[in-house]
């Protein structure tokens, strides 16, 4: 990869793994706890994208509360477990090559920010709680501009903060449409495919595709 100034990323799902929180109830919840973990990030995903539609914004984290309501009747799990849910939500567990790389980027001379559709405390509370908190030169968040992803005002964030142009951009995320969003706004968009999926079709074909985070040193040196 060319011309890169700066290293983003997205935040759930990319760097943290969403549904830890499920998986560190398994017990309590059962077999089902994947299913139930992949209902409720789908429906989180969703309500940003119909509140986008409808223009009637929510944060991320009454967003994630909202979805998880409707997941746990879904999934017909006991309400006595949202609260711990919900806790364990604020302190997701990063992928484990995350906090290793992190730092072998911070050697080098990009400017490393993560741009997600967290709040600024949620992603505070995410990034101190696994100890990244100072290898990031920003935390962009969603709630500048009020609007969730793919929207290309939330893409324009770190563009107008860097003063750089979009293809000078290196945007790394897990999620298909991200790596589509961010990639029909103008950034070099990887896409993290950690899980063998199938992309999207909605016009944009990344050029690099990593299995995890590891890969992308030896393509941005
Ligand atoms: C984020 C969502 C897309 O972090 O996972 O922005």
């Amino acid at each position: 990869m060319k011309n890169v100034k700066a290293i983003i990323f997205d935040a759930y799902g990319t760097l943290f793994d969403v549904n830890s929180a499920a998986e560190k109830c398994k017990d309590k919840i059962g077999s089902k706890w994947e299913a139930f973990a992949n209902f409720w990030r789908t429906t989180q995903l969703e309500y940003t994208w119909l509140r986008s539609l409808m223009e009637r914004h929510k944060d991320f984290w009454q967003v994630t509360e909202d979805s998880l309501d409707k997941s746990m009747k879904a999934f017909n799990i006991d309400l006595s477990m949202k609260d711990e849910l919900l806790n364990l939500y604020k302190v997701l567990s990063p992928y484990k090559e995350v906090p290793e790389t992190l730092k072998n980027l911070k050697e080098k001379k990009f400017k490393l920010a993560i741009l997600s559709n967290g709040t600024p405390s949620l992603l505070k509370e995410l990034v101190n709680s696994n100890d990244l908190d100072n290898l990031f030169d920003d935390i962009f968040s969603i709630e500048e501009v009020g609007i969730y992803k793919p929207s290309s005002k939330v893409y324009d964030i770190p563009i107008k903060k860097y003063q750089i142009e979009k293809s000078e951009v290196a945007f790394l995320s897990a999620n298909t449409w991200d790596v589509s969003g961010g990639g029909n706004y103008g950034y070099q968009s990887i896409w993290v495919n950690r899980n063998n999926n199938i992309f999207d079709n909605l016009d944009y074909e990344p050029k690099n595709q990593i299995k995890n985070l590891k890969d992308l040193l030896p393509k941005i040196n």
